[in-house]
Order: structure tokens, then sequence, then C-alpha cells
């Protein structure tokens, strides 16, 4: 049996990690791609007053489920469905709805802190970390933030001053040691990113992970 590919992407928030997986989708197929955000792994935090919620160290590793994480990516490894949850960043809860994700040849896992978790490094054949100034990535989280994900400016700085930017010195920029490939300024680097993605196409045409070797 051939064993699918697992590519990981990591890096600080706001620094064009989804863009380089948008990428890495787009020009790998969709259709050939399994895609698990570490995101999507985040704890219900329901039975906590809505108050506390906000204050919750959202960039320390015990704020994501990733046992759970694990769990899917050795059933995808092993040609087996899972069902990822799918996280409400308004309300700081996982929602009712799951989304189906079939097997398939290349698994692609994202998240600012998945190269800090010894027992999900262990499972990456190929480790991108995407490196972006922090001044950047502050304003492009903010951005965002504040389109997609319900905040105010005066939050996201309060957030990104007590816990964003400690964590991300302790655990996210620590992680980059791991990486086989640090890719700076995320997707808009075209040089980098052909190179990624003929390596990710080599790979699939290796004995291992090609079905008609
Ligand atoms: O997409 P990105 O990599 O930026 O997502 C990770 C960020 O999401 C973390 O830095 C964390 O602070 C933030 N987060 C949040 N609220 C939640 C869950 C995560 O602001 N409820």
């Amino acid at each position: 049996m051939i064993t699918p590919l697992v590519i990981a992407i990591a890096g600080g928030s706001g620094s064009g990690k989804t863009t380089v997986a948008t990428e890495i989708l787009k020009r790998v197929g969709s259709h050939r791609i399994a895609y698990l955000p570490h995101d999507a792994y985040y704890r219900d935090l329901k039975d906590l007053p809505r108050a506390q919620r906000d204050l919750v160290n959202f960039d320390h590793p015990n704020s994501l489920e990733t046992s759970l994480m694990i769990e899917h990516i050795k059933k995808l490894k092993n040609w087996e469905a899972i069902e990822l949850p799918v996280y409400d960043f308004t309300t700081h809860t996982r929602t009712d709805r799951t989304i189906h994700v079939e097997p398939q040849r290349v698994i692609l896992v994202e998240g600012i802190l998945i190269f800090a978790e010894p027992a999900l490094r262990e499972l990456f054949d190929v480790k991108i970390f995407v490196d972006t100034d922090p001044d950047l990535r502050f304003i492009r989280r903010l951005e965002r933030d504040i389109r997609e994900r319900g905040r105010t400016t005066e939050s996201v700085i309060r957030q990104y001053l007590n816990t964003v930017r400690p964590m991300h010195m302790e655990f996210v920029e620590p992680s980059k040691r791991y990486a086989d490939v640090i890719i700076p300024e995320g997707g808009f680097n075209t040089v980098a990113l052909d190179m990624v993605i003929s390596r990710i196409e080599t790979l699939l045409e290796s004995k291992e992970h090609n079905p008609d070797e």
C-alpha cells in the first residue's frame, strides 16, 4: 500500500501560511489533497463565560486539541476518512458542523504551532516554515481579525502584546529550526514556491507514494 505524503506549513500568525497552502492546493490539485488547518482543532470554550473567553491564551500549544489532529493524520495515512471540526473564531467555540475529509495522496497540514509538537512533527514528510517580519504579520493580522474574526483594533493590539508576541517568541520562532525549507515572505515568493511544488511532484512520482510504480 502506498503512503500519503504529508506536507506541513508552519509560520507565525499573519506570515502568509494560508497563501502558500492555497497556492499548493491550486498547483498540485485540490482533488489530490486532504487539507487540515490546526486552527480547526482549537478547544471548544462554550462552558466559559464570554468575557473570559476573550482573555484566553490562544497561542499556547495547550489551547489546541492536537491529540485529535494526530489521530486524524494517522487515519488519513491509513486511507480512512475523517470529520474535520469547524471552529468559530468570533465566539471561540467549535460548531456542531464538521467537514468530511476523504483520504488523498497528499495531506497538507498548516498552523502556527505544528512544529512545536514533537508527536506531530514526526508525521511530516516535508516541513516548510513561512518567515515574515513581525510588522507585516501584525498589520495583516489586524486587518484580517477586524474583517473576518469580529475583533476591534484595541482587542487585536491587546491580544498581540499579551499573548501572540510572547508565545511567538517562546514556541513559534524556535520551531523554525525543524523546517526543511524556510520561505521568506510567503505566497509571493514564486522561486521558493516553484521549488517546493516540483519537490512535491517528484515525491508523488516516487515509489513510496505512487500507486502506479
Ligand atoms: O490563522 P492564524 O495562523 O493567524 O491563526 C492563529 C491565531 O488565531 C493565533 O495567533 C491565535 O491568537 C488566534 N486565535 C484567536 N481566537 C481564537 C482562536 C485563535 O484570536 N478563538
